[in-house]
C-alpha cells in the first residue's frame, strides 16, 4: 500500500470507531478482512497510525479545535494535526500524501491546509493545557484519578497511556515455564519471566501468538500478569468447591481450573457463571486448548433468573467476583474506551458491584473466602465497594493481601495495606484491584 493508502485507511477505522461500541481490536480486524491485499507491513502501520491516535487524541483535539472552527475536530483533520505535531511533516509532505487520486485521501481542503500550515514547527505538548488534555484523560475523570493516584497522577497516566506488553500464562497442567520459555523460543518469540506472577512470560517485542505452538497445544494462554495474580490470590487448590461468579469467556476461570487439576482431572467443583450465554460459550475453544473436557466445568448462565440454588447457598470454599467495571485500568490495551466512558456509565457499574457482591457473598461457606477484583483504578469501584460491603456484612473480614500473598505466592509482597492496587506505573502491569473477604460465621 501507498503511504497514502495507509493514511486513508487508518482516517477509515477511526470513523468507524467513532460510530461503534467495538473494540478498537474489533474494528481493525474486520476492516482488513475485507482488504486482503493489505501485507502484514501495511496492517500493522494502519494499526499503530490508529492506537497512536487514540493515545494522543486529547492533544490533538486541543490544537485543532485551536485552529479551526469548521469543519472541526473528525479522524480526518485529527490525522493532519498528527502529521504535522507528531510525525513533523510540512504543510506540502502533508498535500503530498492526501494526493487525492487511488487509494489516498481526498485532497486537502482550504481550512485543512491551513491547519497544517498553522501546526507546522508546533509541538504536541504545550504547557498552558489543562490536565486532562496533558495527561490525555477525559475531564470528568481528573479528580477521581487524583483520588486514586495522589502524586503518582502523572506518571501512572503516562504510564496508561503507553502500549502494554503481551504477556501469557503458562497452563502448569501441561508444562512448566521453563518449557514454556523454550517451545517459544523455538518459534523465534523471545520472552522473559514476569516480576510478580510465577506463571507468567513477558513476550519480546510483536508477535502473532495465536501460530505460536506453545499457544496452540495449550501450554500458555494470553493474560496479563495482573489477571493472573487475581487467579493466584483467590489461592483455588485439588477439591475446592469455587464460583467464578463474572466468568465471561473464562479468562480467569481457566487459571483457576488449571490450578485445581489433578493427574489430567478438576478435582472439586468449578462453576462458571456469567449474565451472558454468548460470553460463556465463547469459554469452549479455550477450555479445547488448555486441555479441559468443558463438562468438568459447571456452567450457570444468571440472565434470565438469579436461581442459584444448583450452587447451593454457603457452600462455596471460593467465590470470584471479577466485577464488570469501567475498565480504567486497561486503558493501555483499549485506549479507545477512555473516550466513551461516562459519568452514567461509571453510576451503572457501581450499582452492579453492589448487587453483584450482595448475591455472590451468599454463597462463601462459613470459613470460606470472597474475592472481590476490577480492571478498574478508580477508588468508588474499589476501597469504597468494600468499606460500603463490610459495613452491611459484618460476618466478613479483611485478609490483608500483604499476609497472604507470601503464604501463596511464597515471595515477599510488593505493595502495602490490606487491598491490592496494581497499576502499571508502580507494579507494570494493568490496573487491577484485588480484596479477599473471609466469611466468619
Ligand atoms: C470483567 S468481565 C469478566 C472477565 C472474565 N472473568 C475474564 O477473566 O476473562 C465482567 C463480566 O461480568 C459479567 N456480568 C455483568 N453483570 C453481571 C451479573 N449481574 N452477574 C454476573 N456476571 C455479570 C459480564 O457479562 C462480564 O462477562
Amino acid at each position: 500500500m501507498t503511504p497514502g493508502a495507509r493514511i486513508q485507511a487508518a482516517i477509515e477505522i477511526s470513523e468507524q470507531l467513532e460510530a461503534t461500541r467495538e473494540r478498537a481490536e474489533a474494528v481493525i480486524k474486520t476492516y482488513f478482512r475485507r482488504r486482503r491485499y493489505a501485507g502484514a507491513k501495511d496492517r500493522r502501520a494502519i494499526a499503530d497510525r490508529v492506537y497512536d491516535g487514540l493515545r494522543r487524541r486529547a492533544r490533538l483535539d486541543w490544537w485543532v479545535a485551536r485552529v479551526l472552527s469548521d469543519p472541526g475536530v473528525n479522524p480526518r483533520t485529527r490525522v493532519i494535526a498528527d502529521l504535522a505535531l507528531h510525525d513533523g511533516l510540512t504543510p506540502e509532505d502533508i498535500s503530498g500524501l492526501f494526493e487525492g487520486h487511488g487509494y489516498a485521501p481526498s485532497l486537502l481542503t482550504a481550512e485543512e491546509q491551513r491547519l497544517a500550515s498553522a501546526l507546522q514547527g508546533q509541538s504536541l505538548n504545550d504547557p498552558s493545557m489543562p490536565d486532562g488534555v496533558a495527561l490525555e484523560a477525559p475531564e470528568w475523570l481528573i479528580a477521581p484519578l487524583r483520588n486514586a493516584f495522589g502524586s503518582n497522577l502523572g506518571h501512572e497516566l503516562t504510564a496508561l497511556n503507553e502500549e502494554a506488553p503481551v504477556d501469557v500464562r503458562v497452563n502448569i497442567a501441561k508444562g512448566d515455564r521453563v518449557r514454556a520459555r523454550t517451545i517459544l523460543a523455538k518459534d523465534n518469540i523471545p520472552s522473559e519471566p514476569t516480576p510478580l506472577s510465577p506463571l507468567g512470560l513477558r513476550l519480546e517485542g510483536y508477535h502473532r501468538i495465536a501460530n505460536a505452538r506453545a499457544f496452540r497445544e495449550g501450554l500458555v494462554e494470553v493474560q496479563d500478569e495482573a489477571s493472573q495474580l487475581v487467579a493466584l490470590l483467590t489461592d483455588t487448590r485439588p477439591g475446592m468447591t469455587v464460583v467464578d461468579f463474572c466468568a465471561g469467556a473464562g479468562g480467569k476461570t481457566l487459571a483457576l481450573a488449571s490450578a485445581m487439576t489433578d493427574r489430567g482431572r478438576i478435582e472439586g467443583q468449578l462453576w462458571a457463571c456469567d449474565v451472558s450465554a454468548t460470553r460463556l460459550t465463547r469459554m469452549d475453544s479455550r477450555l479445547k486448548r488448555a486441555g479441559i473436557p468443558a463438562r468438568q466445568i459447571r456452567r450457570l448462565c444468571l440472565a434470565d433468573s438469579l436461581d442459584m440454588t444448583a450452587i447451593g447457598a454457603e457452600r462455596a470454599d471460593r467465590v470470584l467476583i471479577d466485577a464488570p467495571c469501567t475498565g480504567t485500568g486497561v486503558w493501555r490495551r483499549a485506549p479507545e474506551a477512555k473516550w466513551r466512558l461516562t459519568p452514567d456509565d461509571l453510576y451503572a457499574r457501581l450499582s452492579d458491584q453492589q448487587r453483584i457482591l450482595t448475591q455472590a457473598s451468599r454463597l462463601v461457606r462459613p470459613g470460606g473466602r470472597l474475592i472481590y477484583a476490577t480492571c478498574s483504578v478508580l477508588r468508588a469501584e474499589n476501597d469504597a465497594q468494600i468499606g460500603r460491603f463490610l459495613k452491611a456484612h459484618a460476618h466478613f473480614a479483611v485478609l490483608p493481601i500483604s499476609g497472604l500473598w507470601p503464604e501463596i505466592l511464597d515471595a515477599p509482597c510488593p505493595i502495602a495495606g490490606p487491598l491490592l492496587h496494581l497499576t502499571p506505573w508502580c507494579t507494570g502491569t494493568d490496573g487491577f484491584f484485588v480484596a479477599v473477604l473471609r466469611r466468619d460465621r
